[in-house]
């Protein structure tokens, strides 16, 4: 069920949310990127400081990590993937997000899944994994396995900050990705991989 029958309207929303503290220190909400047509859809755990500053997702050194291995296997953020957070607003200082805080956002999210509706669910590190697929979901043994949940597939992923802390992990990290792009080619109906030639 979601409360919008639109993305304008979920957007315009989301960015006026006063629901808890955060919207005292934010600069900017974080709602997401991407097409609203997207059939796979990436969850992060909540804005960073460039995130708030730029009011885009995954947009620091981890989000260039993101867009490379995206780009490896055709799959582009404001082309065929949609890419959202869990926590749509910067905790100061980095801080953990507060259960309070936590619970106040969690409908945004809700909201963009049922307006979105995508077909493949890809959480980006443990804390997503936790919330999204299963409470002790162990991202090191899982990272790269499908769940099927509520007619959706969900996987786990390495958080990209974990590749930048351990680049030896990169390997298994992009092996994750080949594997998407097999799951996506199986289940998604017009997720055309995009040539990488283009990203050169
Ligand atoms: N880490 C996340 O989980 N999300 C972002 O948008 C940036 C960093």
């Amino acid at each position: 069920m979601t409360h919008f029958s639109d993305w304008p309207s979920l957007t315009n929303a989301c960015l006026q949310c006063r629901a808890c503290g955060l919207c005292e220190t934010r600069t900017n909400v974080v709602v997401g990127v991407g097409p609203e047509t997207a059939e796979v859809l990436f969850i992060g755990e909540g804005p960073g400081e460039n995130e708030d500053l730029q009011g885009e997702p995954f947009v620091g050194r981890g989000g260039k990590l993101l867009d490379l291995a995206l780009h490896a296997v055709g799959l582009d953020r404001h082309r065929n993937i949609y890419i959202a957070n869990a926590v749509k607003c910067r905790p100061p200082k980095n801080r953990d997000p507060l259960p309070e805080e936590q619970a106040a956002c969690a409908h945004w999210l809700e909201d963009q899944i049922a307006l979105l509706d995508p077909k493949i669910v890809v959480c980006l590190g443990r804390v997503s994994a936790c919330r999204m697929i299963k409470e002790d979901f162990k991202v090191t043994r899982e990272h790269g396995l499908f769940f099927e949940k509520d007619g959706r597939l969900y996987t786990g992923f390495l958080h990209p900050a974990a590749i930048l802390r351990d680049p030896r992990k990169k390997e298994e990290w992009f092996a994750d990705f080949v594997k998407l792009r097999e799951k996506i080619a199986e289940v998604c109906e017009h997720t055309a991989p995009i040539d990488p030639a283009e990203f050169a």
